[in-house]
């Protein structure tokens, strides 16, 4: 593999969630700020908020940013050319989440390369009740998820990633053979496991059926486990993200709110 700077910074990012006193200068959020902006965009469907309160922020971060998938100030520029947004809220959602998404990695990538560290949480995309609240967000602005940043104060080790001929197909889709799924899972397990990152963490994620019997321990519960069980047993009512969405005036399943 070539390295560089840029990809040595990019080969030995991970997620940070601890972080120093340390409150990152105007200057420094303002860079990265306007880093994530000169990502690639479908329609500049990103923005951010940026919260400075330690107390709440995630990881107690000096700083986090709700990342915003913003159709309302889309919106607002239509109307001033005479337009009404008539492109289906999926449409919007799909592109809009695109372009915050690559506009917030790109915010990654700079503070990483100003030595802060990072780190999403998902869970925003549950909560756009308190969030609508909390910052005053209009209808038609979607919080996809919140960024916490600031000084590391944890060093923790580059985490795993599935194997080249797990990720990369040339030209068609692959049919997975047996060997290969297994190789690739026990790539991921053995590098969660050696760094005990569940361990540490103390997080394995209960068993909701009571029939299945518990077989894991903290000396082999890893990735493969931990991710089968979150996308085997949480948020199976399509409700549970349904109707945050709708809170927001973006219903998946009607044309126009
Ligand atoms: C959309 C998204 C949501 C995430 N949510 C959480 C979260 O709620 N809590 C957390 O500790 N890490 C969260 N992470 C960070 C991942 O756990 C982390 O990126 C992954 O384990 C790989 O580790 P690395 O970033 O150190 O390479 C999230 C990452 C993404 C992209």
């Amino acid at each position: 593999m070539i390295r560089n700077a840029v990809i040595d910074s990019l080969m030995n990012r991970k997620s940070i969630r601890e972080f120093t006193e340390q409150i990152p200068s105007e200057e420094e959020i303002l860079t990265i700020v306007r880093a994530g902006q000169q990502a690639p965009f479908a329609m500049q469907l990103g923005s951010v908020i940026i919260q400075r309160n330690r107390e709440t922020n995630a990881f107690n971060a000096p700083i986090q940013f709700i990342i915003l998938c913003d159709l309302h100030r889309m919106e607002k520029v239509m109307k001033v050319r005479g337009w009404n947004r008539e492109a289906s809220n999926i449409h919007s959602l799909l592109f809009g989440m695109q372009d915050a998404a690559y506009m917030a990695q790109n915010m990654v990538t700079a503070a990483e390369s100003l030595e802060m560290g990072s780190c999403f949480v998902g869970s925003a995309l549950y909560m756009s009740e308190k969030l609508r609240e909390d910052c005053n967000l209009p209808d038609h602005v979607f919080p996809l998820v919140i960024l916490a940043m600031g000084f590391p104060a944890e060093d923790p080790p580059v985490r795993p990633r599935y194997p080249m001929e797990f990720h990369l197909f040339q030209e068609k889709y692959p049919d997975f053979p047996e060997d290969s799924v297994k190789r690739a899972m026990d790539q991921m397990d053995r590098g969660y496991l050696e760094q005990n990152y569940y361990k540490k963490a103390g997080f394995m994620i209960p068993l909701s059926d009571k029939a299945r019997e518990e077989k894991f321990t903290f000396d082999n519960y890893s990735w493969t486990e931990h991710i089968s069980r979150k996308m085997a047993q949480w948020s199976t009512d399509p409700e549970d993200l349904l109707e945050p969405l709708r809170i927001c005036g973006l219903s998946l399943n009607e044309k126009r709110d």
